[in-house]
């Protein structure tokens, strides 16, 4: 069985989709069969991977969501072995209002999982910035939720919501329900700031965030345009090492059953 990891945040741009993407295909790169869902409208994980998002006008995660095909019939594979895909697009922007009287509707994601995850290792769903349905729909299908925070002062704010909402999800949705861990992102090692926010963070949150830090590296924000994970796109970067040893952290977490 698959471990199904959640990368949530409701803050844009922390990092969300740079994790998503390169943790994927570390863990791939690993040897891991990995599944790399899509959930942004924005459709970001799905074009920095390369991948031709309007060959899946008809076929993609929307689709899946409202019933019309299963994950079997959307999912792609991608340039990186091991690791397959589930093309997001603008259409997903319906489906929140579409769901809304929809049987079982914060439950189509983990229902429509449920088929295939015996073929995966890992599936990774990359949330959009919003707790709207398609958020408790990851969160509900999950075994972990994993938060990036940006190294920067505001880092903190929204995460006592974004907890909240996973507390809530929780209790009513999905019982086993944990925090897989907290990924900081973006650190800048000539930045006081980065330096105090890491410190807040790990006294704050201790074991549970990831001793990878993931540090700003304009590798990293270039990749996407090429169509490439990190990995592919400059293997020796620090970005790619990192994100590498991020996948290395999480598969000891899970083989050594820590979380469980
Ligand atoms: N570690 C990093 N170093 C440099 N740029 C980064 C890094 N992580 C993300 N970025 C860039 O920051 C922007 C926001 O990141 P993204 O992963 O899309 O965030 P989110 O999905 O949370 O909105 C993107 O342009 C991305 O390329
Ligand atoms: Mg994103």
């Amino acid at each position: 069985m698959a471990r199904i990891i959640c990368i949530a945040n409701q803050k844009g741009g922390v990092g969300k989709t740079t994790t998503s993407v390169n943790l994927a295909a570390s863990l791939a790169k690993q040897g891991k069969r990995t599944l790399l869902i899509d959930l942004d409208p924005q459709g970001n994980a799905s074009s920095g991977l390369g991948v031709k998002r309007h060959e899946f006008a008809e076929k993609n995660i929307y689709h899946v969501l409202i019933g019309q095909h299963t994950i079997d019939e959307v999912r792609t594979t991608t340039p990186v072995s091991n690791l397959d895909l589930i093309v997001a697009n603008n259409d997903l922007i319906g489906a929140e209002i579409e769901l809304v009287d929809a049987p079982r509707r914060e439950f189509r994601l983990k229902d429509a999982i449920a088929r295939v995850s015996n073929q995966y290792q890992f599936v990774i769903i990359d949330c959009p910035p919003s707790l709207g349905l398609l958020t408790v729909n990851a969160l509900s299908a999950a075994h972990t939720f994993l938060v990036p925070l940006q190294c920067e002062y505001y880092a903190l704010e929204g995460l006592s919501q974004l907890l909240n909402t996973a507390g809530l999800i929780k209790k009513r949705l999905n019982p086993d329900l944990r925090i897989e861990g907290i990924v900081l992102t973006m650190f800048d090692a000539r930045n006081n700031l980065s330096h105090q926010v890491v410190q807040e963070i790990q006294t704050h949150f201790g074991e549970k965030v990831f001793k990878s830090i993931i540090p700003r590296n304009v590798r990293l924000s270039e990749a996407p345009s090429h169509g490439k994970s990190i990995m592919d796109y400059d293997e020796k970067s620090i970005g790619a090492r990192r994100y590498l040893e991020l996948a290395d952290e999480l598969i000891q977490r899970v083989q050594g059953g820590a979380n469980a």
